[in-house]
C-alpha cells in the first residue's frame, strides 16, 4: 500500500539519482502542497534538471520514491504522464509547421479529441491567435515560448514542469513570460515546478523555494523566510595584492571573511557602520570595486555555500544557439 500523499502536487521521499561516480540529485526530500509556484534555484549542474526528469519519469530513480499528481512516478508512470506537463529547456516545437499544425501535432502525439476548443483558448491567452497559422519559423523567441507553453498545457495537465523558462530571453520578454507562468497558475489553477538560476526570477514567481547545489537542498522555504534567515549584509570587495585577511579580520563588525577568486566577501553587522570602518582600515588606493549585498536570495546562497549562483553562467545565449543549431539542421 502506497503512502498517501495525493494533496500534494508532488512529494518526494529520499530521491537520488546517480551517474557513475557522480550523485546528481542526492537523498531529496520534496512537498509541493497543489496550486503553488515552486521554484529550484541553483547554479548550473546543481541537479535541476535531473529532478524534472525523475518526476516527470524520463529517467529511472536510483532510489527513493515519488508521487506526482497522487501518482507513483515508478509504478503509475502512465497516470503521472497525463496530469502533467512539461515545457523543456531545449526547443521542441517544428519550425515548418504554424502554430497551430503544431497544437494538431501535440494533440495527435497525447491522443487529445476535441482538442480545437482548447487550443484556441490557449491561444488567446498567449496572445499568438493572430499569428496561428504562421510558421513557427517566423516567431521570435518570446513567441515560440509562449507556444512550447501552449503545447504543454493542451491535455490540461494539474501539475507543470518548466525548466528554466525564461532562459536567453531579454529582460522585457522574461517579465511578460512571468506574468503568463503566473497566470497559468492562478487561472488555470495548475501548479508549477520551475527550475531557475535567475534569483529575482525565483523571487518573482515562486511561493516556495528549494536552493540546490551539488543535488542536495541546502535551504527550502518561502523568499522571504528564506531572506530572513540571513542576517546582515555582505560585502563584496575587489582589492589590490596589498590588502590581506587579517586586515579585514581586524575590522570591527566584519565577523567573517572568504575570498572568492581576485574577490572578498565579507559578512557584517550593518554595511553603513561597517564601509567607513573598512575606508580607514584599509587604503582606499587599494580597492577597486565595493559591492554591498543586501540580504537577497543571493546573499542565503552565498551563505550555505560561499559561492554565487548566477558566477559564470555563460549560458544566456545557448537557448537562441539552439534555435539557430536546430534551424540549420533542418534546412
Ligand atoms: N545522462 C547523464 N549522464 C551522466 N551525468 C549526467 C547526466 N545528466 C546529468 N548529468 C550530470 O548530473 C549533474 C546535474 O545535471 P543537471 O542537468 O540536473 O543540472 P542542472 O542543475 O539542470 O544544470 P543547468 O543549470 O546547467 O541546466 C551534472 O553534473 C551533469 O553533468
Ligand atoms: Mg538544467
Amino acid at each position: 500500500m502506497l503512502a498517501d500523499h495525493s494533496a500534494d502536487a508532488i512529494w518526494a521521499h529520499d530521491l537520488t539519482k546517480v551517474y557513475g561516480k557522480l550523485t546528481a540529485v542526492d537523498h531529496v526530500e520534496m512537498e509541493v502542497p497543489s496550486g503553488g509556484v515552486f521554484g529550484l534555484l541553483g547554479p548550473n549542474g546543481a541537479g535541476k534538471t535531473t529532478i524534472i526528469k525523475l518526476l516527470t519519469g524520463l529517467t529511472d530513480l536510483s532510489a527513493g520514491e515519488a508521487q506526482v499528481a497522487g501518482y507513483d512516478v515508478r509504478r503509475q508512470p502512465m497516470q503521472v504522464k497525463q496530469r502533467i506537463g512539461w515545457v523543456a529547456a531545449e526547443v521542441i516545437l517544428d519550425d515548418d509547421f504554424s502554430a497551430i499544425e503544431n497544437l494538431w501535432l501535440q494533440a495527435k502525439l497525447q491522443r487529445l479529441t476535441d482538442w480545437r476548443p482548447r487550443a484556441e483558448q490557449l491561444l488567446r491567452y498567449f496572445d499568438l491567435t493572430a499569428r496561428e497559422k504562421d510558421k513557427v519559423s517566423t516567431f521570435s523567441t518570446g513567441m515560440r515560448k509562449k507556444l512550447e507553453i501552449a503545447l504543454a498545457l493542451l491535455h490540461q495537465p494539474s501539475v507543470i514542469f518548466m525548466d528554466e523558462p525564461t532562459i536567453g530571453l531579454d529582460p522585457g520578454t522574461r517579465r511578460m513570460l512571468w506574468e503568463l507562468i503566473t497566470g497559468v497558475n492562478k487561472e488555470f489553477g495548475i501548479t508549477v515546478l520551475l527550475t531557475s538560476h535567475y534569483i529575482e526570477e525565483a523571487d518573482a514567481l515562486c511561493n516556495q523555494i528549494a536552493i540546490i547545489d551539488h543535488g542536495k537542498f541546502v535551504a527550502t522555504g518561502a523568499p522571504s523566510e528564506l531572506k530572513s534567515k540571513v542576517r546582515g549584509d555582505f560585502i563584496e570587495l575587489d582589492t589590490t595584492e596589498q590588502v590581506t585577511e587579517a586586515m579585514l579580520r581586524a575590522i570591527p563588525g566584519i565577523s567573517e571573511v572568504r575570498t572568492q577568486g581576485k574577490t572578498w566577501v565579507l559578512r557584517t553587522s550593518s554595511a553603513e557602520e561597517v564601509l567607513p570602518r573598512l575606508l580607514t582600515h584599509v587604503d582606499p588606493r587599494d580597492v577597486r570595486r565595493i559591492n554591498v549585498e543586501r540580504p537577497s536570495l543571493e546573499t542565503v546562497f552565498l551563505d550555505l555555500t560561499g559561492r554565487k549562483i548566477d558566477e559564470d553562467s555563460g549560458d544566456v545565449h545557448d537557448y537562441r544557439k539552439f534555435y539557430a543549431t536546430v534551424r540549420r539542421a533542418r534546412q
